[in-house]
């Protein structure tokens, strides 16, 4: 299980410039779609069961097919190339590597939407990825791929490269739309959905990196080749990060379906467990998805391999499973701290939060000090409790997921490691993988 069709060409010397990528088959699509109906584009994408790569896996097609057309008003695509979950690192990988790639599935997917004019949202930190982008597009243009009558058809399209300033929240696609404003990244009340109506109140579509990357493909072979590879409902391949106690981190592209096991432990994917240390617990999805231990992790609750696909992942709902997210996977071995690593992860998201729902600005921080407290060898037994409760009246309280996203990592951390929590509590100068000592004041 190691179909390759989006890093396929990652080897080919110069595949960054344009006359390298054009001479090894790079915008087909383009022209291909250009003699196509916009909608049969769209068509193809639903056919092809592609889910949205950025974190919440709704269908690629079936949110092309809501733009609104009828309207007559003009309309967007956004790329999300925002990237900011801690231990996602697979988009900066394509644009970074294939630039033209990301350009061609761009191009393809506004003429699907009949767009002509598209944004590439990037996170502000990727310097170097700003310039990788416009180099390409200045490419792109020289060739007749962008810019007015694109090949002498008439079509139109211009892609603006635009900066985030490194917030988090910025990722979320109505604050990202806010943000391309020129407006503070809060997220918007939905409905309206962006397709309806969404950057300067027009229909809008906002795909991630991976997700368009994966346009020029099933344009060129047809949606239901695409169907064929991976498994029913987790279609294609998917790019995963992966992070943290293995022998081999990168970025990986797996045909969706793969084992969990043989991914963590095969030596062509991240090769197992660093100095031989054993599995404690993964993070499969991005810091967001509840965290789980290895027995859970391996197996499903009633004793199948667990899969890399969204459903097995998913399986047996939050109480054994997770969610297979953005792809960012993060392993961590026997001498990790659980609680560490969710104070950790707490602090990224009160940081982050941008402020406007209480339950969010005021539970991270509630969260951060708590976990602040046991973690410094300060917590009350109480405090596990009290815990368990702030995160449960974030979880769903909030106009968009950062909330959630910022209480599934305690909750699954309390569900499957409460003696951990319970251990620096009774011992407050240890935890159970490590002495430490009592390191920083309490918070009251
Ligand atoms: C707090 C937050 C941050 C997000 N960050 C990103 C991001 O960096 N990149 C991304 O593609 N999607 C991100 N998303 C998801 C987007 O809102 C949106 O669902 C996605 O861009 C849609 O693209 P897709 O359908 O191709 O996955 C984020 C969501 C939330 C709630």
């Amino acid at each position: 299980m190691s179909r390759k069709i989006l890093l396929d060409k990652i080897g080919i010397a110069g595949i960054e410039t344009f006359p390298v990528y054009r001479s090894n088959g790079g915008y087909a699509s383009v022209e291909k779609a250009l003699k196509m109906q916009p909608a049969d584009i769209v068509e193809e994408v639903k056919k092809s069961g592609l889910r949205g790569r950025g974190g919440a896996g709704f269908p690629t097609g079936l949110k092309w097919s809501f733009i609104d057309k009828k309207s007559g008003r003009p309309r967007y695509l956004v790329c999300n190339a925002d990237e900011s979950e801690p231990g996602t690192f697979k988009d900066r990988f394509l644009m970074e590597k294939l630039p033209h790639l990301v350009l061609e599935g761009m191009i393809t997917a506004s003429i699907a939407l009949e767009a002509n004019l598209s944004f590439i949202y990037v996170r502000g930190e990727f310097r170097w990825i700003i310039k990788i982008l416009e180099k390409a597009i200045v490419e792109a243009k020289e060739a007749g791929f962008l810019g007015r009558n694109i090949l002498g058809t008439g079509y139109n399209l211009e892609i603006v490269v635009q900066t985030g300033a490194g917030a988090y929240i910025c990722g979320e696609e109505t604050a990202l739309i806010e943000s391309l404003e020129g407006k503070r990244g809060n997220p918007r009340i939905k409905p309206p959905f962006p397709a309806v109506s969404g950057l300067y109140g027009n229909p809008t579509v906002v795909s991630n990196v991976e997700s368009i990357a994966a346009v020029p493909w099933i344009v060129n072979n047809g949606g239901a080749e695409y169907a064929k590879i991976g498994v029913p409902k987790s279609s294609g391949t998917k790019l995963i990060s992966a992070c943290g106690n293995i022998n081999n981190p990168g970025v990986y592209e797996i045909e969706l379906g793969l084992p969990v096991k043989d991914f963590l432990f095969a030596p062509e994917w991240c090769g197992g467990m660093k100095n031989g240390k054993r599995l404690k617990a993964v993070v499969a999805g991005g810091s967001s998805v509840p965290i789980l231990p290895a027995g859970l992790f391996l197996k499903t609750a009633n004793g199948e391999d667990r899969l890399m696909s969204y459903e097995s992942l998913a399986d047996g709902g939050f109480a054994t499973g997770t969610m297979l997210g953005s792809g960012g996977f993060i392993v961590y071995d026997e001498d990790q701290c659980i609680v560490r690593n969710t104070w950790n992860f707490t602090r990224f998201y009160h940081h982050e939060s941008c402020g406007q729902c209480s339950p969010c600005r005021e539970g991270t921080g509630w969260m951060e000090r708590i976990l602040h407290n046991i973690e410094n060898g300060h917590g009350k037994m109480s405090d596990i409790d009290l815990l368990w409760d702030v995160q449960k009246k974030i979880e769903g309280n909030t106009i968009c997921p950062l909330g959630d996203a910022a209480a599934w990592p305690v909750a699954a951390a309390i569900r499957h490691f409460r003696d951990e929590f319970e251990w620096h509590i009774k011992e407050p100068k240890e935890c159970m993988v490590r002495n430490f000592g009592i390191a920083e004041p309490a918070i009251v």
